[in-house]
């Protein structure tokens, strides 16, 4: 490990050890099977994992969460309650993770907020995006994994995933086609700190796509022999 190469600074000089890799993509797209598949391959590689979501990661977070998809709320509101969690996520969690060294794994970010309630429900994109920044100046660096999968196979997918629904996973296909052209947008727009991988691929070769082409897992490429024991 070349630990000395991963510390970096925070915005106030603080020495950040750490990397957050956070996962997009629509509902189904296989983030969740993924981040799961990445935290087995880090922990068998001897490294520090916290993976968390949004909304969500906090005790703040959770309560957000469960209002966030518990109510009928205008899109506005959704957001604000969006970046509510994901600055308590960022300032009591992610962070201090990422001080004491961890990998932390985070199931979506500011992206989603800019795809589902900017793309997909009509808030002021621009807006959003001033938000997104601001938010994100608090974390040195940010690695973003976009896992772009069909919209047929992720309906396909939600339909036979077992446990509870949430209110998004009722959404019409024409809401999840303006989340899917604005994820697009986000692509062209975050230029190098977004890499795209195919979800419509089998699992393992997701997953193997991902460990070769996400600069911060560049030193484990070769111990890729090691995904027939994930
Ligand atoms: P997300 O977190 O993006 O909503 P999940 O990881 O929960 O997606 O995946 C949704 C469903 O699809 C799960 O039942 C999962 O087992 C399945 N799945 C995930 N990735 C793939 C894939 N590449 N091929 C086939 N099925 C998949
Ligand atoms: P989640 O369980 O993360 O979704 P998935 O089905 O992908 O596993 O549920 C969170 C839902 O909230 C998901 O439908 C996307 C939506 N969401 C937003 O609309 N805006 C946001 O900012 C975030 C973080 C999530």
């Amino acid at each position: 490990m070349v630990g000395h190469l991963r510390k970096k600074l925070d915005e106030k000089g603080v020495i950040n050890m750490g990397r957050l890799l956070v996962f997009e993509g629509i509902d189904g797209s296989g983030k969740s099977t993924q981040i799961e598949m990445l935290s087995n391959f880090l922990k068998s590689q001897k490294q520090k994992v916290f993976v968390t979501r949004e909304p969500g990661g906090t005790e703040f977070g959770e309560k957000c969460r469960e209002l966030f998809l518990g109510e009928k709320l205008d899109g506005l509101t959704e957001a604000c309650l969006a970046f509510a969690s994901r600055n308590e996520h960022i300032l009591q969690k992610i962070k201090p993770a990422l001080r004491l060294g961890y990998w932390v794994l985070c199931d979506r970010f500011s992206d989603s907020t800019i795809a589902y309630q900017g793309y997909g429900r009509g808030v002021e994109i621009n807006f959003l995006r001033e938000m997104a920044t601001n938010i994100e100046k608090q974390l040195s660096e940010i690695r973003i994994i976009y896992v772009h999968t069909s919209l047929e196979r992720c309906l396909e997918r939600i339909k036979k995933r077992s446990g509870v629904k949430n209110k998004f996973d009722n959404s019409s296909k024409i809401f999840y086609e303006k989340v899917i052209y604005g994820y697009s947008n986000i692509v062209k727009e975050r230029g190098g700190t977004i890499i795209q991988v195919d979800g419509n691929d089998e699992i393992k070769k997701v997953f193997s796509k991902i460990l070769q082409s996400v600069p911060e897992l560049e030193q484990f490429k070769t111990n890729h022999n090691h995904l027939g024991d994930i």
